[in-house]
């Protein structure tokens, strides 16, 4: 599995826990940035990450800002994305299971790294159930496909 990894400056350091896990747990993952405290725009990074995995490129996303807020909004403006933001383990297996999220955000100022570790694992190791919510997600595609008819 291959994910990619993204912040803004808000969301650095999270991310470094995040990449240390990865790591540990042997997964393949490449971070598009941003790579210091200083000050930039999280739609930038979100975008980096969500075209990466729209393209098929990458499995799976992880994006990181202060809240998660800004990272999940620009990440679901492109097409084929699911972005959720969750904060506990069980959102973040639901995610998976139930909507098909193909990328977790995380605030950091939210939580703390312990947690936000396990709901990366939660993330990572939970899969789309299919059945009626394959249904369901086939009817959000519908909703992207309508609106980008209409462009
Ligand atoms: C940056 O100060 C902050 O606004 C950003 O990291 C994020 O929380 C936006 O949603």
């Amino acid at each position: 599995m291959k994910i990619a990894i993204a912040s803004d400056h808000g969301g650095v350091n999270l991310k470094r826990h995040i990449l240390k896990f990865l790591a540990e747990q042997n997964y393949h993952f490449y971070d598009f940035g941003t790579f210091s405290d200083e000050s930039v725009d999280y739609p930038d990074f979100a975008e980096l990450a969500a075209e990466a995995v729209a393209k098929g490129d990458y499995d799976l996303g992880i994006i990181c800002c202060g809240t998660g807020i800004g990272v999940s909004i620009a990440a679901n403006k492109v097409p084929g994305i699911r972005a959720a933001l969750c904060h506990d383990t069980f959102s973040a297996r639901m995610s998976r299971e139930h909507n098909d999220a193909n990328i977790l955000a995380l605030g950091e100022r939210v939580v703390g790294p312990g947690l936000a570790v396990d709901i990366v694992a939660a993330f990572l190791q939970a899969e789309h159930a299919g059945g009626r919510h394959a249904r369901r997600v086939a009817k959000i595609k519908a909703i992207e496909e309508k609106y980008a008819k209409q462009g």
